[in-house]
């Protein structure tokens, strides 16, 4: 919400009134004096009219955790234990899975409070590289470089994958970058060439990389500079 829209319900001033609280630099946003009417106000933000609190500013929460295989990418599931049952915090049911991962797929995984931050990581159109490590039941053909590179059409979805970038790194390993995410995406375009993926692992999200201390179940607050990043 703006911040004059938001002053005028808080406070129940006139859009008038707001405009001179302002212009008077009675509002402070975050510990500063703020004279932009059409800010933005989040939850996360602390404001101030003359001194006095009018939102605490909630704490912005941002989580690392290495998903393990056996565990669903929910916050809820009545038949197998979730990632938020890994975590052991205050106000977990607050957090949200920034990209999801199936059932048995391990690594990378990325939970927090703020949608903003989680949009801009996993909205379609976000060119965050997200970077897989597959392993596949049968040989893998070296079409599949120049097919994934091209993108495939998803009839289901009506799309066709953005260029991917699929390095081989074994008869049956290889490592893939997409920027997009799908449902199933990296399973159905191996099964386009009738091989089935047998374990598939995030390194890494856009610059975010799985922190090689985690070992699977584990956590960790990412670090400002993390945050920052995306
Ligand atoms: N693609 C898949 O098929 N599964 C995942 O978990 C992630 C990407």
């Amino acid at each position: 919400m703006r911040l004059d829209r938001y002053l005028a319900n808080r406070a129940r001033v006139s859009r008038q009134d707001v405009r001179r609280l302002v212009a008077e630099g009675r509002v402070m946003v975050n510990g500063e004096v703020n004279r932009t009417l059409d800010r933005e106000i989040r939850v996360f933000d602390r404001i101030e009219l003359d001194g006095e609190s009018l939102q605490v500013g909630k704490a912005a929460r941002y989580l690392m955790l290495h998903k393990p295989a056996g565990c669903v990418s929910a916050t809820q599931d009545t038949a197998h234990r979730t990632v938020l049952d890994l975590i052991d915090e205050p106000d977990k049911q607050d957090l949200h899975i920034a990209g999801r991962l199936d059932f048995n797929t391990t690594g990378l995984m990325l939970l927090t409070n703020d949608g903003q931050w989680s949009r801009r990581l996993t909205q379609p159109t976000s060119l965050q590289g997200k970077v897989y490590l597959v392993e596949t039941e049968d040989e893998i053909d070296p079409a599949c470089v120049e097919a994934f590179a091209r993108g495939m059409y998803f009839r289901f979805e009506n799309l066709t994958t953005l260029p991917a970038k699929l390095v081989i790194l074994g008869s049956t390993k290889a490592r893939l970058t997409l920027h997009e995410g799908r449902y199933h995406q990296v399973k159905r375009m191996f099964g386009r060439f009738n091989n089935k993926v047998t374990a598939l692992h995030r390194e890494s999200m856009g610059p975010l990389t799985l922190d090689g201390l985690l070992e699977p179940g584990g956590y960790r607050p990412l670090t400002a500079h993390e945050i920052g990043q995306i």
